[in-house]
């Protein structure tokens, strides 16, 4: 091997073990550079005879082109692996799902709250909205439930440590049976006007869902929980009235034709009489079994005149009804808890919008 081809081996050696561009410009420097081998021995040929001189250039030259071979392989070699680098760093895998925004979905206790108000709704009954935290009077004295009444017990609840201008604790609705006495009180002028120019009596045809408050919590009831409220007052509706209106609307919320209906004679201060409504399904797994759903009653003539309403001329009935439990029945929910722990994986089972 002649000292050129040695040269352009250890070149090549050299580049190979550059592994930046900057080693490798370094490299270069040493072979190609002002003061490189190749360089040097260009210089060299200065002291040579004419004809020695060409023949050895010549063999120079090929040795530098040798040289620069290496180097742009090298070159490229270290381009090449930089390139696939930053393409393995960012790698993308195009057939994964994207990532998408969550749509979300309703709470089943709003998905029952929604149902009832179209249900209701279709039956003409307008849809009311009142405080959480109530005084004494609405939740309790003017439903016929004076202080010290002992049906006040069938209801503990939390009291707010202040009164109101008129001197009433406050407290968290034990019910949304005060609803009934503050939307026939907004509404009486107008009743009153009516029926002083001749008319009738107009019918009062509402219903009342939101949160109520007590003192009780175990699988089945919650401090917290929700009930739908219904009032329907004219002069000649009965408990026959109750009787279609409820079964309709429980027929209609649980898509079951066959469902059963019936009353159970209770006690309720604000009604008289009182009756617990009770519903059996025909089919399914709660089939042949009488599930209470609501309380409810004919409106008691001293809570039609709190009204301000003459219960002469004013007769009709009220219901008040638990969304969690109609929830829990439509939905099979067995343990009421699993509506307020907020797990997603219970929560994510019900759908965007209205069923
Ligand atoms: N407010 C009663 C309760 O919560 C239910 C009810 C409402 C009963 C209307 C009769 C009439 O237990």
């Amino acid at each position: 091997m002649t000292e050129l081809d040695a040269l352009v081996t250890a070149a090549a050696q050299r580049f190979a073990q550059a592994h930046t561009p900057a080693d490798l410009e370094n490299a270069k420097a040493v072979y190609l550079g002002k003061t490189g081998e190749i360089t040097q021995q260009m210089k060299a040929l200065a002291t040579l005879a004419p004809d020695e001189k060409k023949s050895r250039g010549a063999l120079i030259n090929t040795a530098k082109q040798a040289i620069e071979a290496a180097l742009n392989d090298r070159r490229q070699a270290l381009a090449d692996a930089a390139l696939n680098a930053q393409l393995a760093a960012q790698a993308l895998d195009v057939t994964l799902p994207g990532r998408q925004r969550g749509a979300g979905s309703l709470h089943p206790v709003a998905l029952a709250w929604e149902r009832i108000e179209s249900i209701f709704g279709s039956m003409g009954f307008e849809v009311a909205d009142g405080p959480e935290v109530e005084n004494d009077w609405f939740n309790f004295t003017a439903l016929n439930n004076p202080p010290n009444h002992p049906a006040r017990s069938m209801q503990d609840t939390f009291y707010v440590d202040l009164n109101d201008t008129q001197g009433q604790p406050y407290c968290l609705r034990t019910h949304t049976s005060p609803m009934q006495i503050r939307h026939a009180t907004a509404h009486a002028k107008r009743y009153a006007a009516e029926v002083a120019a001749g008319g009738t009596m107009p019918e009062v045809r509402v219903i009342a869902p939101g949160r109520t408050y007590r003192v009780d919590s175990d699988a089945t009831h919650s401090p917290m929980f929700h009930q739908v409220e219904g009032l329907w007052l004219g002069d000649n509706v009965s408990f026959k009235d109750l009787k279609v209106t409820f079964l309709n609307f429980c027929r209609a919320f649980f898509e079951a034709d066959d469902l059963r209906m019936r009353f159970r004679p209770s006690y309720f201060p604000f009604t008289e009489p009182s009756a617990e409504i009770d519903i059996q399904f025909q089919s399914g797994p709660l089939k042949g079994r009488w599930l209470e759903v609501a309380g409810s009653g004919q409106v008691h003539p001293t809570v039609v005149r709190n009204m301000g309403l003459d219960p002469e001329r004013t007769i009709g009935f009220a219901f008040g009804c638990g969304i969690d439990r109609l929830a829990m029945l439509r939905y099979g929910v067995s343990d009421l808890r699993l509506f307020f722990d907020n797990d997603l994986r219970f929560l994510s089972q019900f759908p965007a919008t209205g069923s």
